[in-house]
């Protein structure tokens, strides 16, 4: 059968405004789930604070040519994340076009001339991360362009980025953004004192035999094939992919540094990947990390109960948190995000239920003092279980804290994106993951060890079915039990959930053309994939350009990835292929594969400048992506002549070109 996508649902937002009476709409563009929840805690601030009438959407479910048809009355926010390379979230693809088109059309056909906003008024907050190029550029977009259609904003655009902290930005902008909201709307801005709780969700415990279908942790119906059609597999409907081979690539002597090479079999699911793209993974909480909140909310006898959870206001655009009906045990261990530090604003909100007066006064301290929060929770990674722990007497359950609380102020679990290692011309139906195993103790509370989440997964996974046993108390994870559609035993199969998503990071078409790639570390994932496929290029017959793969690790005896397949593929491609290596500690300083760019620049800045390369760069974006551009800065200048500033102009203008692009992560 013919993947096909399931029929678009009524996109028509002004509809659902009217009929369920609202007047502010809060649309979003959100990736990893950030900016859909920051729509959501304004929505219900909205609400509850100053009386408006308020819905969150997702701004690929409307049609955004109505806009012009915005009622006058009403306002609308947009939270909106970039993503990469100043692109745009894949739900907001469709809005992007519009307001990005040489003639953007809305629903009057009106000339764009003729300012077909004029009459909406509209409320900006971008996500983004400022060790990017093009930091917020998808939030600062759509405010030049509404404004440019006629739109008035409202208040300050606010910009967060989390580089540094988001979630303080976006506490800093929405108070005066409020007061502008509401001078506008017309309501007092003084706003009701946040009262006692207002439940969003009403949980109702079920009996086993009154619900066909439990879910265990899978995301949506549309998974399952319906009537020999096959959806289409994305960020909202994960595809169950057979893991076909793992293993690990650091040198096993090395205590406590993991590398997993994973592949996954897409035979059948209708998935296309191409080479350079990422694919998403979708994790699932460790168990310790789920029996700790189960018990510290009293719910660790009635884990296995089957509950329904939906939402009480009944013109709610999600009915449903998460598939229902489910269990206690099973919307900790797949649909929220136990792991990630509480927000300083729930923290507040928590000590309202504070069991002690001791323990009330510690959380509204680390709820309003921003220092305080830092050290013991953002930067240590303290998780919500921890939080509860530290203020129980004597770690007696919680159960003043109501579950409809956690459900709403807990960020959905999201899937996380690894840059795809296999080359889809090799490949077609396995793609491979290449990603380092993530553990550190926080600086601000080094006795504590903190896990990461997706990669710890894939590590137990690893040693799972390849039957390793490990000393190390390590998280584990509930493969079996009633979900074990995603492990049969008998045959040791685990399933993992993914989606792929595409990229513009790519080969050139013309494989003459050389290549200079960088990428240290995990960063060589990608350019496994491109030397594969200049290997085969070769092999038919097609002459192959200049392939250099600069690649850097500590020492070649511990984490030289892929080293005897670097060496084969490299040895394929003959004179014309080169692998550079920096080893950063075989020696005394450290040696980097900026240096090695440098030892090399009159090469490489003739294959770049003279013979038309491209320049590609993957991995750290913080310190490596950027000492590298500095480094290609410093090549133009001594080998181009260009001073500093036409350097950096040179350099910027092999990006825009796509002659220069990155794949890079913070
Ligand atoms: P280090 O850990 O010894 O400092 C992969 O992580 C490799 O990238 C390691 O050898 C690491 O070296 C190196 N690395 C760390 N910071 C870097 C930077 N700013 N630029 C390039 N490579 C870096």
């Amino acid at each position: 059968p013919k993947p096909v996508t399931p029929p678009k649902k009524d996109r028509d937002f002004l509809k659902k405004m009217r009929e369920t009476d609202k007047n502010v709409i809060l649309f979003y563009g959100s990736q990893t789930g950030t900016a859909e929840d920051y729509a959501s805690r304004l929505a219900k601030e909205g609400q509850q604070r100053f009386g408006l009438k308020t819905m969150t959407i997702d701004i690929e479910d409307c049609n955004m040519a109505l806009l012009d048809k915005f009622p006058e009355d009403c306002i609308a926010f947009f939270l909106m994340a970039t993503y990469g390379e100043g692109e745009p979230t894949d739900d907001a693809v469709d809005f992007w076009e519009l307001i990005t088109s040489d003639s953007p059309e809305f629903s009057d056909g009106a000339p764009i001339e003729d300012k077909p906003l004029s009459s909406f008024r509209y409320v900006v907050f971008a996500l983004g991360n400022k060790t990017y190029e093009h930091f917020n550029a998808v939030g600062r977009t759509v405010d030049a362009k509404l404004t440019e259609f006629g739109a008035t904003r409202i208040g300050e655009r606010g910009e967060g980025d989390d580089d540094g902290s988001l979630e303080e930005d976006f506490l800093g902008w929405k108070e005066d953004m409020w007061k502008a909201v509401c001078e506008i709307m017309q309501v007092d801005q003084s706003g009701v004192e946040a009262g006692g709780h207002v439940a969003a969700y009403k949980i109702s415990e079920l009996d086993a035999d009154d619900s066909e279908k439990v879910y265990y942790g899978e995301y949506n119906e549309h998974a399952l094939m319906t009537n020999g059609i096959r959806p289409t597999y994305d960020a909202k409907n994960p595809y169950i992919s057979p893991i076909v081979a793992t293993r690990e690539l650091f040198n096993p002597n090395l205590i406590d540094r993991n590398c997993i090479h994973m592949e996954l079999d897409i035979t059948g699911s209708g998935i296309d990947y191409e080479t350079g793209d990422h694919v998403a993974v979708w994790p699932m909480n460790a168990e310790q990390n789920v029996e700790r909140l189960l018990k510290i909310l009293g719910l660790w006898e009635k884990r296995d109960t089957i509950i329904t959870v939906e939402s009480i206001d009944p013109s709610a655009t999600k009915k449903y948190p998460f598939p229902v009906p489910t269990t206690y045990a099973t919307i900790f261990r797949n649909y929220l995000d136990i792991h990630a530090p509480i927000s300083r604003q729930s923290i507040a909100t928590l000590a309202n239920f504070a069991p002690t007066e001791e323990g009330k006064s510690k959380l509204s301290n680390l709820g309003s003092d921003k220092e305080v929060y830092r050290v013991e929770v953002s930067d240590a990674y303290l998780s919500l279980g921890e939080l509860l722990e530290s203020i129980s007497p004597n770690g007696k359950p919680l159960d003043s804290v109501p579950l409809d609380f956690i459900i709403e102020t807990l960020p959905r679990l999201q899937p996380r994106y690894y840059s795809i290692s296999s080359s889809s011309k090799s490949t077609p139906k396995t793609i491979h993951i290449t990603a380092t195993v993530l553990s550190f103790n926080p600086t601000t509370t080094p006795h504590r060890k903190v896990y990461g989440l997706a990669t710890n997964y894939l590590l137990q996974i690893n040693r799972k079915l390849r039957n390793v046993h490990h000393p190390e108390t390590l998280p584990s994870y509930s493969y079996s039990g009633p979900r074990n559609k995603y492990h049969d035993e008998g045959s040791n199969l685990i399933k993992l959930p993914i989606h792929v998503r595409h990229t513009n990071f790519k080969l050139p078409k013309n494989s003459k053309t050389p290549v200079v790639m960088v990428g240290p570390g995990t960063g060589v994932a990608p350019f496994r994939g491109f030397v594969i496929e200049r290997t085969l290029s070769k092999a038919q017959g097609e002459e192959v350009g200049e392939t250099i793969l600069f690649f850097g690790c500590r020492r070649r005896d511990e984490d030289f990835l892929y080293e005897n397949e670097f060496a084969e593929l490299f040895a394929t491609l003959g004179e014309r292929g080169k692998l550079i290596t920096a080893f950063s500690r075989e020696q005394a300083h450290k040696v980097y594969v900026q240096h090695k760019l440098n030892e090399n620049s009159s090469h490489l800045w003739n294959l770049i400048h003279n013979l038309g390369g491209y320049f590609y760069v993957c991995g750290d974006a913080k310190s490596m992506a950027r000492d590298v551009n500095t480094s290609l800065i410093q090549i133009a200048q001594s080998c181009g002549g260009m001073d500093e500033v036409r350097a950096t102009n040179y350099v910027k203008d092999l990006r825009s070109k796509g002659r220069y692009q990155e794949d890079v992560w913070s």
